[in-house]
C-alpha cells in the first residue's frame, strides 16, 4: 500500500492533499472507461428506460447526442487497474464498515463544520485543491461550472442545472473530519448486506471486519427484499455528505437528491448490482442519475468558463432552491 495511507490523518499535509485531486482524476478515468466498456452490455437497460421524446417536459433525463460521437479512445489511455487507484480501493474496502458509517453518519449530526453560502462553500474546495495541487489542469470550480453548463445547454431543468454545481461541494469533508482519502471520494456500495463482485477490485472486502460477520454477510444482511436504497447505507463519502446537506436544506426534488446521492455509485447505476434491493421509485431514480452520469463523466473535454461572468446566474440558482442563504456544514 502506498505510503500516502499511513499518514495518520490528522495530519493531512500538503503532499497529500496534492495526492487527493490526482487520485480523484485517475478514479474517474477510471470509471470513464469502465463506462465505455460495459455501455452496450446496459442497451438493453437503456432502451428499457427510454421514453417518448415528444413529451418535451418530461425528457429531461435523456441522454444528449452532445456526447454520442466523443472519441473514447482518449480515455483509454489509462490503465485500468493503475496502482494507486487499486491502493486506495484496498484501504476503503477494508476500513468502510457498518461501525464506521453509524459513527461517521453520528458526527455529521452532532458537529456543525462550518457555515457559509453554497458559493462560499465551492470557493472554500476550490481554493484548498488548488493550493495543494498548483498543477492540476482542472480546478473543483470548472468542474462544477463545466458540468453545470453541460446541463444548461442541453436545455435541462434548472434543477438539473444545480445539480451539476453542487454535486461535488461534499469533497470539502476532507478538509473538515474525514480520516482520509477512503471515506470521501471513490464508488460507493452498500454497508450492511453482502459486497457485490461488480463492486470494482472485490476481492479486497476480504480484510473487511463485514465480511465474515454472519449479520451483514448475506445477501439481504440487514435489509430486506426490494426495500428501496432510501432505506440502505451507502458507504460513507462527499455524495452522502453533500445528499443529506441538500436534503435538509433545499427544497431539490427527489431525482436532483438522487443524482447526489448515487452519482458515485457505480456498481448500481452501472453495473446494476444491488437491483435486489431496489424499489419502484428507485427505477425513476436510476434514470435520473444515468441521465447526470454523462454530464459528470464527459464535461471535462469541454472549455473552460470564465467564473465571475457565470457567477449571478449560479448565484440566482442557488437562491432559488436554497431558501436560507447560509448553511450548516
Ligand atoms: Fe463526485
Ligand atoms: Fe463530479
Amino acid at each position: 500500500m502506498s505510503k500516502i495511507f499511513k499518514t495518520p490523518p490528522t495530519k493531512k499535509v500538503e503532499h497529500e492533499q496534492h495526492i487527493l485531486e490526482k487520485l480523484d482524476d485517475d478514479i474517474l478515468k477510471v470509471n470513464q472507461i469502465r463506462h465505455d466498456f460495459t455501455s452496450n452490455s446496459t442497451h438493453s437497460l437503456d432502451d428499457e428506460l427510454k421514453i417518448d421524446s415528444d413529451e418535451a417536459d418530461k425528457n429531461w433525463h435523456i441522454a444528449s447526442e452532445y456526447y454520442k460521437n466523443i472519441d473514447t479512445k482518449a480515455f483509454r489511455q489509462y490503465e485500468l487497474a493503475c496502482d494507486r487507484v487499486k491502493s486506495f480501493y484496498e484501504e476503503q474496502h477494508e476500513k468502510q464498515t457498518v461501525a464506521y458509517n453509524l459513527q461517521a453518519r453520528i458526527n455529521f449530526k452532532t458537529k456543525t463544520r462550518d457555515r457559509m453560502t453554497i458559493w462560499q462553500g465551492l470557493e472554500k474546495l476550490n481554493k484548498l485543491l488548488d493550493e495543494s495541487d498548483p498543477d492540476t489542469e482542472l480546478s473543483q470550480i470548472d468542474h462544477a461550472l463545466q458540468t453545470a453548463e453541460a446541463i444548461r445547454r442541453d436545455g435541462k431543468p434548472r434543477w438539473f442545472q444545480l445539480v451539476g454545481l453542487i454535486h461535488d461541494l461534499g469533497k470539502l469533508l476532507y478538509f473538515f473530519d474525514s480520516k482520509g482519502q477512503w471515506d470521501v471520494v471513490g464508488d460507493t456500495f452498500p454497508v450492511g448486506c453482502k459486497f457485490s463482485k461488480r463492486i470494482i477490485f472485490p476481492e479486497s472486502f476480504k480484510k473487511n471486519p463485514d465480511y465474515v460477520n454472519p449479520l451483514y454477510k448475506s445477501k439481504y444482511g440487514i435489509y430486506s427484499k426490494h426495500c428501496g436504497l432510501d432505506k440502505v447505507m451507502l458507504s460513507w463519502g462527499h455524495d452522502e455528505y453533500m445528499y443529506h446537506i441538500a436534503k435538509k436544506n433545499s427544497n431539490l426534488p427527489p431525482e436532483a437528491l438522487a443524482m447526489i446521492r448515487y452519482h458515485s455509485f457505480y456498481p448500481w447505476h452501472q453495473e446494476l448490482a444491488y437491483t435486489y434491493l431496489m424499489d419502484d421509485h428507485d427505477k425513476e431514480m436510476l434514470k435520473a442519475v444515468k441521465a447526470f452520469n454523462k454530464y459528470d463523466l464527459y464535461s471535462k473535454i469541454d472549455q473552460q468558463y470564465n467564473i465571475e461572468e457565470l457567477k449571478p446566474y449560479y448565484l440566482e440558482l442557488i437562491n432559488e432552491f436554497f431558501p436560507n442563504e447560509i448553511i450548516d456544514f
